[in-house]
């Protein structure tokens, strides 16, 4: 539980709190309830810093949402003594175990210290053996002609090759005994969260039963694994093998095979779903529009035209790069994250009280009319030729101390996926929608359909 402290100075104390939002109450609940489109509702209604007050104080804080780069700044960029993870996090920890993601600031500090050396640029490429090979054996298993799910598809595809390549195990031949407890799991944490009521969590009811049978599955399959790397010393599962060798700077301290075990459950909720949906994105987007699809061609058989691509290929694959930019941007598949003021800041110019609850609607940014010019449509030239949007208004990954640690593993990962399909067959979207819900990332709501054919 955190510790909310006050300390503020008397300037911030001094701040006019973030306004109320205007829209009804029901509204305002079923807004927090759409993860994506939500937050822009709520912004739409209220402005780029607004106030939710669901509940009497004493039974549910304050929720502030913020939609501004300055705004998102001031939660993001604060040190954990100031913002720290939430109920969502706690939920999580109770449920699947203490892992990098969900640990609030002190015991978040040395794990990341040490997993933070395992995941750089450089580090990232000893885990790539793998990942142009899984689109390879995927491309592969498609019928010339055939109508696949790109959902379905991209999600096998980074199952196999976060599995094969990192863990040394094949999870895409698991992949409904891993997909099918995740999701009870995620989806169990997200309805607590959302619920302004709840049992407490001894409560035995169905749905508990549910989630914790199949946290234990999650927690089963993630120590066989480290299990298997121990008694196997010539087993191939290089993140297994990283994290066993990790260490903390500061202290010389490994990680514990349950911290190792803990945190591989983490890698698979937060790398798998995320790098899947923006794959099928990209994918989806190039099937509906030839002329990008052609460039992504012609850049790709230009860097090599046969032989599998490995991270050596990368830095000549710009435009395939700027296209996975473009998808993540209007299909962030972390639309919105959260925090816990621990005591009163400064928020866009406000005054938010300590325990309140701070939305960054990521999505909402990333779809602003008042930040990108024509926004909606899919333009990945937005991202070539150097162009970088400002650090606060674009952020998949998230940003400031919490961002996301898997970064270059997911680019690196999608980008050769990326390249490797689009060199195999030529693709062609047969649906005209993408339909996105977030159970707890977001994912396709529906079968997204396309045609391939073998080149
Ligand atoms: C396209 C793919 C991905 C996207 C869009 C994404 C997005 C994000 C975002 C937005 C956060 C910050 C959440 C917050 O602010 O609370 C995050 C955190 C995290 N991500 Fe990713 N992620 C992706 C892939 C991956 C991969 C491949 C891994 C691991 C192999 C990973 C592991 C993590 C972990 C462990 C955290 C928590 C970091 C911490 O708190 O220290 N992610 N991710």
């Amino acid at each position: 539980m955190t510790t909310l402290r006050t300390g503020a100075t008397p300037e911030v104390r001094s701040l006019p709190p973030a306004p109320l939002n205007p829209l009804p109450r029901r509204e305002q609940i079923r807004a927090l309830r759409r993860f994506h489109t939500g937050c822009e509702t709520l912004r739409n209604a209220g402005g780029p810093v607004t106030r939710l007050q669901l509940a009497p104080r004493w039974l549910m804080p304050p929720v502030v949402v913020a939609t501004s780069p300055g705004a998102v700044h001031d939660v993001l960029s604060r040190h954990g003594t100031l913002v720290d993870k939430t109920v969502v996090h706690a939920e999580m920890r109770h449920l699947m175990g203490r892992n990098l993601f969900d640990l609030q600031h002190e015991d978040w500090t040395p794990r990341r210290r040490a997993l933070q050396p395992v995941f750089t640029k450089k580090r990232v490429e000893e885990f790539s053996g793998h990942m142009a090979a899984a689109a390879e054996s995927v491309t592969d298993s498609w019928a010339d002609g055939a109508e696949i799910d790109l959902d379905t598809e991209s999600r096998r595809l980074t199952l196999r090759a976060l599995g094969r390549a990192v863990l040394g195990v094949d999870l895409a031949e698991q992949a409904s005994s891993i997909g099918a407890p995740m999701q009870i799991a995620l989806s169990h944490i997200a309805d607590r969260t959302g619920a302004p009521v709840k049992p407490p969590r001894w409560f035995p009811t169905p749905a508990r039963h549910r989630a914790r049978a199949a946290a234990a599955e999650l927690q089963r399959i993630a120590d066989r694994i480290v299990r298997a790397c121990r008694a196997d010393a010539g087993r191939d599962a290089p993140l297994v093998r990283a994290m066993m060798a990790a260490v903390d700077p500061q202290t010389g301290a490994p990680l514990t095979d349950r911290e190792i075990a803990d945190d591989l459950i983490a890698f698979l909720i937060a790398g798998h779903d995320t790098t899947a949906t923006t794959l099928a994105y990209a994918l989806w987007q190039l099937g509906r529009r030839p002329d990008l699809h052609e460039r992504v061609l012609a850049e790709v058989v230009a860097v090599r035209e046969r032989g599998s691509l490995g991270p050596a290929d990368v830095p000549a694959l710009g435009y395939t790069v700027a296209v996975l930019h473009e998808a993540l941007r209007l299909c962030p598949p972390a639309p919105a994250t959260s925090r816990e003021a621990v005591c009163d800041i400064d928020v866009g110019g406000h005054l938010v009280e300590a325990g309140s609850m701070l939305v960054v609607g990521i999505y909402a940014l990333h779809r602003d009319p008042q930040l990108w010019a024509d926004p909606l449509t899919f333009d990945p030239d937005r991202f070539t030729g150097g162009k970088r949007p400002d650090r606060w208004q674009y952020l998949p990954f998230g940003a400031g101390p919490r961002s996301c640690i898997g970064d270059h593993f997911a680019m690196l990962e999608a980008t050769l996926a990326l390249a490797t399909i689009v060199r195999t067959v030529e693709i062609v979207s047969t649906t005209a929608e993408f339909p996105v819900e977030v159970p707890f990332t977001a994912v396709a709501a529906a079968p997204v359909t396309a045609r391939v054919r073998h080149r």
